[in-house]
């Protein structure tokens, strides 16, 4: 055979073995397809947010035994750990190196004497006290080969020593190696696994250049959700979830995604880990913790038992929320219990006053984000200056925190609508911080100081007697599939002043490519749900192409009214709406254009264990943007 028709021959071969993979793609690539079962990550243990408490916003890198011990004393001496702050995690700042040639991590002893078990190093006496004392214990490592605090800390203490390979501390190419010596050797019950590895090694980096790093060509930029290699961090943080199943099955465990957002890891994050950051850094300053908690607020769909939300630890008692701020301090601690995050204590526990310890211990809001049910606080009124959050419970009850966001008092109308009650029956609400209780019907006006949060438990006459709303049983609902095609950073997140690189350079992005995904009483992009001029105030609203997975527990019927948001555009094709039970078609709606009035839906679910309702659409012009699906009033009933 010629060199030429070889080539031939080989380039037809390649276009075959083309044609085949792209034809099997395309069979098994309808991200709509009912499957019948639930996506979102139900491995390791975390059906309620972990609690617990982090060395990193207390100490950074200066991190030592009897720093971890002193505050995990405190925690049970001081009844936190028995109201649920069980995970003591040990950030960054651990180790001394990568042994050579077999790659065992070793511990740095002098900061850790209880590790020095001989020529291996072993946490194993720590953690066997920590499990002593009813605790659990976390360890932290990066996906990349080297660690944030060794690409990103100026005067980073305790930075890894030796050779170039020696300080490769980070998983990258030791994923089972180091998994099964945290946790089957060392006993660890939790990992945070940090992104910086993966993004901040290129080429050209001047700690390559110097020859102090190796090159890894980012997976993750930061400032680029297109440059980013989205399948190549997921597969990353993959490979961890799989040694995880190896090496700790059978045990409770906790896997924390720290990728702040970034590479898209709000479509992937739950499907992968237990929590996953949702933003950069949180720092002891008011509008940094605004920025982080605006990057869950509109996320709750996201947020399940098993994979929550993470807008990174508390910084109750430092800077902004310090003794001298308590109104400051409420708020955060309030809003991350509303919103499911993981309690993460970030303060020095050995100085823990009586007013900070009663915040972090008051067990009524505690109890909130430990509520079984596992729904995240949706946002009932939304504005920059106040947010009113919902939050049902397991029982029916209602949560709700009345926020002022600004450094001026507010006054804040809140009402029965919003908590999906009924107005003319009386609503009882608890004070969680004062203990008062008072009744209203209707509406009630709070005063509110600069920066608080009122927050109540109420119970009163719910709107929907017969069953639960798809908005109170966030906790059951998945986004699997949101319709988003290109993801964009949310531009409505606030936008502080990061202090690492303060006002230099053009602004903060937030990372999280979350604009236009599901969303809770509202359509997609944050706008108003109407359809055909028709408001409504409760329902999902996504794009098309969308299919969200719906645990049911028990109830017989499924209904909502379909259609096109009147924030999408004319001439846009049209969604046609289908519910499936456990993989079998339940019913379908028309295809439903822009301006079609929505039309009822309703579907037999008596018996069936995942509803999957599913906005296909058809007929859209090329490079149009998905029209806005709403399932309005969407609701099971008994
Ligand atoms: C990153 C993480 C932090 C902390 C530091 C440690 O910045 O986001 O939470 O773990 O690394 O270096």
């Amino acid at each position: 055979m010629s060199a030429r028709s070889t080539r031939r021959a080989l380039a037809s071969l390649l276009l075959a073995g083309l044609c085949a993979s792209s034809i099997a793609t395309a069979q098994v690539a309808d991200p709509l397809a009912a499957t019948g079962r639930w996506s979102a990550n139900t491995d390791g243990s975390a059906p309620l947010p972990p609690m617990g408490w982090n060395s990193w916003n207390a100490f950074n890198s200066d991190v030592d035994e009897e720093k971890v011990l002193a505050s995990a004393r405190a925690l049970v001496d001081t009844k936190l750990a028995a109201l649920g702050y069980r995970y003591v995690v040990i950030d960054d700042g651990w180790w001394l190196k990568r042994r050579q040639p077999d790659g065992r991590m070793l511990i740095r002893t002098s900061h850790f004497p209880s590790a020095a078990t001989g020529s291996d190093t072993s946490f194993r006496p720590l953690t066997d006290r920590l499990h002593a004392m009813g605790l659990k214990a976390g360890i932290y490592s990066d996906i990349g080969r080297n660690s944030c605090g060794q690409i990103y800390t100026p005067d980073f203490k305790n930075q890894p020593e030796g050779s170039v390979a020696e300080r490769e501390v980070g998983l990258y190419g030791h994923v089972d190696q180091d998994i099964r010596l945290y946790f089957a050797d060392w006993n660890f019950d939790f990992i945070k696994v940090d992104g910086c590895g993966a993004r901040g090694l290129p080429a050209d980096a001047p700690r390559v250049r110097s020859g102090l790093y190796r090159a890894l060509p980012p997976l993750v930029d930061m400032q680029s959700l297109g440059g980013s290699d989205v399948a190549g961090i997921r597969a990353l943080y993959e490979q961890v979830h799989t040694a995880l199943r190896t090496h700790a099955a059978g045990r409770d465990y906790v896997y924390a995604l720290c990728l702040w957002g970034a590479g898209d890891v709000r479509a992937w994050g739950k499907d992968v880990g237990n929590m996953s950051r949702t933003s950069d850094d949180i720092q002891p300053v008011w509008a940094r913790m605004l920025t982080n908690f605006d990057t869950v607020t509109h996320r709750a769909l996201y947020a399940h038992p098993g994979s929550w939300n993470d807008p990174d630890m508390l910084f109750v008692g430092t800077g902004d929320f310090d003794a001298a701020h308590l109104t400051e301090a409420r708020s955060h601690f309030a809003l991350w219990a509303m919103v499911n995050a993981p309690l993460i204590i970030g303060y020095d526990l050995r100085a823990l006053t009586p007013k900070l310890q009663a915040i972090f211990g008051n067990a009524e809001i505690v109890a909130l984000n430990q509520d079984a049910a596992g729904n995240q606080a949706v946002l009932a009124y939304d504005s920059d200056e106040v947010q009113i959050l919902v939050k049902t419970l397991a029982d029916g009850e209602k949560a709700v925190a009345v926020f002022n966001r600004t450094a001026a008092p507010a006054k804040a109308v809140m009402t029965a609508a919003q908590l999906k009650l009924n107005p003319a029956a009386d609503v009882r609400l608890r004070d969680l911080w004062s203990k008062a209780t008072q009744t209203f019907r209707g509406e009630l006006l709070l005063a509110l100081a600069p920066h608080e949060t009122r927050i109540f438990r109420v119970s009163g006459t719910r709107r929907m007697p017969n069953g639960r709303y798809l908005s109170e049983l966030t906790g059951r609902v998945n986004a699997a599939v949101d319709g988003v095609v290109v993801p964009e950073p949310d531009p409505t997140i606030h936008h502080s002043i990061t202090p690492w690189i303060g006002t230099r350079g053009a602004g903060e992005h937030p990372q999280y490519g979350g604009w236009g995904g599901a969303e809770v009483d509202r359509a997609p992009y944050g706008k108003l749900m109407r359809v055909a001029g028709k408001e409504y105030d409760t329902g999902i609203g996504v794009l098309s192409n969308s299919r969200l997975e719906v645990r049911n527990a028990g109830y017989a019927t499924f209904t909502a009214s379909v259609g096109v948001n009147d924030s999408g555009q004319p001439g846009s094709g049209t969604t046609t709406f289908e519910v499936w039970g456990d993989g079998r078609l339940l019913a379908r709606s028309r295809a439903m254009a822009f301006g079609d009035p929505a039309a009822p839906l309703t579907a037999n679910v008596r018996g069936v264990r995942i509803v999957e309702l599913v906005a296909r659409a058809s007929g859209a012009p090329v490079g149009a943007r998905p029209a806005p699906a709403i399932w309005a009033d969407a609701a099971l009933l008994r």
